[in-house]
């Protein structure tokens, strides 16, 4: 029998790739450049499976093609606002996601993001590398301190649960939750966190913010002028989740008015263009979207990804089915 034939939009870390080919046709992209949506309509008259990621844009646009042979999109990733998940699904086409593995990296990256911004690191770091450093001084580069603060949390699912056991074990901060659902007492009680009723609650009680919601339309600038007014004086936004849930142009207003102290963000809406207004904002630190840039959790995304295509291909249930 034929190998079913499988489209991996990027470069995967080459031990995934290689298990992939022991099973699959597989077409690989060296070249590692996004694919156009024209790129990706075609793909799907032509794969019985693709394996895309974030900078695929598979919109309702690319479903609307006459032949479509492929039955299964695997997406490598948690977030899947980027695919039309009803579109894709009106077409036959199954769509899972790679959940819960990359949610200690992530939750590491909004930490960092944190620590950057709360004790100006990234500032630091260019003072340093610019040759500009004239030695330790007691006024020099003044922060705020990380540890003992109250952190706001909004989506309490994995990402937001790791990035809980990381604030408060880790640094003593009481820990606020903003979820849609009632989060079940359990999972407050392990991090000793309250769940509070709205965003407007949790920014003006928080001195961090840290955003682990879905992006998508239903989320788009979640995060804007009038919630960002509510802050409490210094307040620190965090978003590791995706571009759209924050308006960034609010953002950078906020930034230089200071109606908030500062910014982390590893997720940009357009990214990777970002607005100049963003570049050049005050006490802010941007990572070109490393939440789950690790060796080890690159290779569990692809393995995760497999077994939700195995299962696929083989008429099983898979295991991350998303809706
Ligand atoms: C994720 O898994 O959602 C990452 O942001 C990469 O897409």
């Amino acid at each position: 029998m034929s190998k079913a034939k499988i489209l991996i939009t990027r470069k995967w870390p080459q031990s995934v790739e290689a298990e992939l080919m022991k099973h699959y046709d597989v077409q690989c992209n060296d070249s590692d450049v996004a694919m156009t949506v024209d790129d990706l309509r075609a793909a799907l008259g032509e794969y019985d499976a693709i394996l895309p990621t974030v900078t695929d844009n598979m919109g309702a646009a690319v479903f609307e093609t006459a032949t479509i042979r492929t039955k299964a999109i695997c997406n490598y990733g948690v977030g899947f606002s980027h695919i039309d998940v009803p579109a894709a699904q009106a077409a036959g086409i199954t769509v899972t996601n790679t959940p819960d593995v990359l949610s200690e990296c992530t939750a590491d990256i909004a930490m960092t993001l944190m620590l950057m911004v709360a004790r100006r690191a990234g500032e630091g770091e260019r003072e340093v590398r610019a040759g500009a450093w004239s030695g330790w001084r007691p006024t020099h580069l003044i922060g705020k301190k990380a540890s003992n603060k109250k952190v706001g949390i909004v989506g309490f699912g994995r990402i937001g649960q790791e990035f809980a056991r990381r604030a408060h074990f880790g640094f003593n901060c009481e820990i606020f939750v903003q979820n849609r659902s009632q989060v079940a007492q359990n999972k407050l009680d392990a991090f000793n966190a309250t769940q509070v009723p709205d965003l407007e609650t949790l920014f003006q009680t928080c001195d961090v913010v840290s955003l682990h919601c879905p992006g998508g339309a239903a989320n788009r600038h979640l995060i804007n002028a009038d919630i960002m007014a509510q802050s409490k004086s210094g307040l620190i936004l965090i978003n590791t989740a995706r571009g759209e849930v924050v308006d960034e142009a609010a953002l950078a207003q906020a930034l230089q008015n200071g109606t908030i102290g500062g910014a982390g963000l590893d997720v940009f809406d357009g990214e990777p263009n970002i607005m100049s207004d963003t570049l050049n904002a005050p006490s802010i630190v941007m990572l070109p979207h490393l939440g789950s840039a690790t060796d080890e959790t690159r290779v569990e995304m692809g393995m995760r990804a497999m077994e939700n295509l195995n299962a696929i291909m083989t008429g099983k249930a898979p295991r991350d089915p998303v809706t």
